[in-house]
């Protein structure tokens, strides 16, 4: 019986009390901003499934990136479309690729923004896949080296930290040799360690343009039940050479992000993924949910779990939200 003597409801009577108690506070510092580049100029076009995200040229994303400096956003993660693709992803290592010329153009404009870059294949290869074919299925050691190559072109471009997404095994220690041969050892890698085989990807992959066009990624992506395999992704990962690692998606892995904190004594990131984002807006929109409400619960949720870093299509607004309180 500890009542009348414990009452709880002493600390939560007014918002300075329950502002001087909140054990998790919500900061831009934490935030990275996905952002699509594809080629051309002036281009803005936004993606149908993902309301307020948009497909930009490299001169858009230059001026996308002057707000997100602005805002208070500590740094941007590129994903490219490029302007053709093949069964190898050739244009993922070019130096005059829409991922290579984007983090130019940023760069040039001198803004106070990390730069990241997303690792992979899918979005360059004709079939879709985040490596190679050999055999039907999707070569693991062969796609290695490209990977290697394209995280190396992100690094001549003026990356700062690179982030392999593929989930192909040994991928961090190829990036890590390569970078550390052409002199970009202090060019950081952010590993996609636990990146599960997700049903919310798919409005990604309309930004994208890179859904798999044939079979899925269940070979190579985790399966959603396998919370102790993920641990296992990021003790090899940190092993090969990791400076962070992420879980993705976000939502329904909370307990993965929270075992990875606990266990590990690195940066944790949790990516809030595409699908994440299109259940809010969907709602939003037909005014089922209070937008501001339930994004800051979402990402105060993430953030209580264990991550110190979120990527998310909402970090935009919720910048100007905190920035008006
Ligand atoms: C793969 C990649 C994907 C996402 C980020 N990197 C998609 C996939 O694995 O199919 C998904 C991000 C999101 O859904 O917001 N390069």
């Amino acid at each position: 019986m500890n009542h009348p003597i414990h009452r709880p409801r002493r600390l939560r009577r007014n918002e300075a009390l329950r502002g001087l108690v909140r054990e998790t506070r919500l900061s831009t510092a934490g935030l990275i901003y996905p952002l699509f580049v594809c080629p051309g100029t002036q281009v803005r076009q936004e993606v149908n499934s993902m309301p307020g995200v948009f497909q930009q040229s490299a001169d858009k994303i230059v001026e996308d990136c002057r707000e997100i400096e602005a805002l208070g956003i500590p740094g941007v993660m590129l994903f490219g479309l490029p302007e053709k693709k093949d069964p190898r992803g050739a244009s993922s290592i070019s130096s005059t690729g829409v991922v290579q010329r984007a983090i130019e153009a940023i760069r040039k404009a001198n803004l106070n923004l990390l730069i990241f870059t997303d690792v992979c294949l899918c979005e360059y290869t004709d079939h879709g896949h985040c490596g190679v074919i050999e055999n039907g299925e999707v070569a693991n050691d062969a796609t290695l080296p490209i990977l290697a190559e394209q995280a190396l072109s992100h690094a001549r471009a003026g990356a700062d930290i690179v982030a392999p997404s593929d989930m192909m095994d040994g991928r961090v220690a190829a990036i890590r040799k390569k970078l550390d041969e052409h002199k970009f050892e202090n060019i950081a890698i952010l590993s996609y360690a636990a990146k599960y085989c997700s049903g919310f990807y798919g409005p990604f992959r309309e930004a994208a343009d890179s859904a798999p066009q044939f079979g899925d990624r269940r070979s190579y992506q985790m399966d959603p039940a396998n919370a102790r395999e993920a641990l296992k992704e990021v003790a090899l990962d940190l092993e090969e050479g990791a400076d962070m690692v992420m879980v993705k998606p976000a939502l329904p892995y909370l307990d993965v992000i929270r075992q990875v904190r606990d266990r590990f004594e690195v940066p944790v990131a949790a990516y809030n993924v595409s699908g994440e984002y299109a259940m809010v807006k969907a709602a939003v929109q037909k005014g089922w949910l209070d937008e501001r409400r339930v994004v800051v619960e979402i990402l105060t949720g993430i953030q209580r779990a264990g991550a110190g870093i979120i990527l998310t299509y909402h970090a935009k607004d919720l910048a100007r939200w905190l920035k008006a309180c």
